[in-house]
């Protein structure tokens, strides 16, 4: 099914003044050619933000799309992230330059620590260093991926600069309303990663497709307007044109409050063990 070709999302302002496109494309699993000339499509079709990350070995992709596509650098909006090996005050700065010229970008949009390692302990030394990286203008926002509220509190505390954005796992199958609550009370932007619940699918359930039914949109476009209603910024990959525009036109309908917590009552846990007080990822 082909959809209309949708505007670009509307933003949402950021606590250190800028602001970031309420949608935008998970890019894990995009390399080569085929996966620089599905970001382009993508871009075309609306999308403003691209995720990718070091781990995800496709920054050059990124940044080959941002070059190829019509639309000028400073209207998109470019998010890489720090691996856990790379954690450390002098090591983040290294590792920032490693992703900045791997993408080819003068700046990048938003730059987050990928996951909190609390056994390492040295995201603060990171977040520090991402301070530096925002002040001397390389990056325009930092924040944080798989956060808990007590790693939020303790940047917090210990260097006075709170997150713009948390990343974390958030699907219809984990909800996170104590986190979501913690971020808005703090000025924190929730993004959400597996926003489509990959492999376990939200789509089918009645909750969803009975709402789909009521407004004339797909199930999948039912969930990602679940997202946009509960104030978190959906990153759904698709390396499809179709699927691309269909994700993204999610702006000209409305879920009824019951809709949306008939979604959030779906809650079944994690879609794998992504605890960040355990998982240890490199
Ligand atoms: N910070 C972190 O720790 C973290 C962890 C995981 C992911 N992420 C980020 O979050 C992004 C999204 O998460 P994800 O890739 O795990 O999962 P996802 O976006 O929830 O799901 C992606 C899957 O759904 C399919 N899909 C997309 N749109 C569809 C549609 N309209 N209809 C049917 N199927 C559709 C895709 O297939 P097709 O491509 O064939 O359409 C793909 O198999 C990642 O790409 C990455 O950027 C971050």
């Amino acid at each position: 099914m082909t959809t209309p070709t949708p505007h670009p999302a509307p933003t949402v302002p950021l606590n250190d003044g800028n602001a970031m496109p309420k949608l935008g494309l998970g890019t894990y699993g995009l390399r080569g050619e085929a996966g620089t000339a599905s970001m382009v499509t993508a871009i075309e079709s609306g999308y403003r933000l691209l995720d990718t990350a070091l781990n995800y070995e496709n920054e050059r992709e990124v940044g080959e799309a941002v070059r190829r596509s019509p639309v000028a650098r400073e209207e998109l909006f470019v998010t890489t992230k720090l691996p856990g090996r790379h954690h450390g005050y002098d090591e983040t700065l290294a590792s920032f330059e490693e992703s900045r010229e791997n993408l080819g970008l003068d700046y990048i949009d938003l730059y987050l620590i990928h996951w909190p390692l609390p056994r390492q302990g040295k995201y603060v030394e990171s977040w520090q260093a991402m301070i530096a990286l925002r002040e001397a203008g390389r990056v325009r926002s930092i924040g944080v991926s798989n956060f808990t509220e007590e790693h939020l509190s303790r940047l917090a505390s210990e260097t006075g600069v709170t997150p713009a954005v948390n990343q974390v796992e958030l699907h219809p199958r984990f909800p996170q309303p104590k986190l979501r609550a913690f971020h808005e009370a703090h000025g924190i932007v929730t993004q959400s990663w597996s926003p489509l619940a990959k492999g376990n699918s939200v789509t089918g359930e009645r909750a969803v497709t009975a709402a789909a039914e009521a407004h004339g949109v797909t199930p999948t476009q039912v969930v990602l307007r679940w997202h946009v209603q509960l104030g978190a910024v959906p990153i759904p990959k698709s390396g499809d044109a179709d699927r691309q525009r269909e994700n993204l036109d999610v702006f000209g309908f409305e879920l009824t409050d019951a809709e949306v917590r008939a979604i959030s009552a779906l809650e079944s846990g994690r879609l794998w063990d992504g605890d960040p007080e355990s998982h240890e990822e490199y």
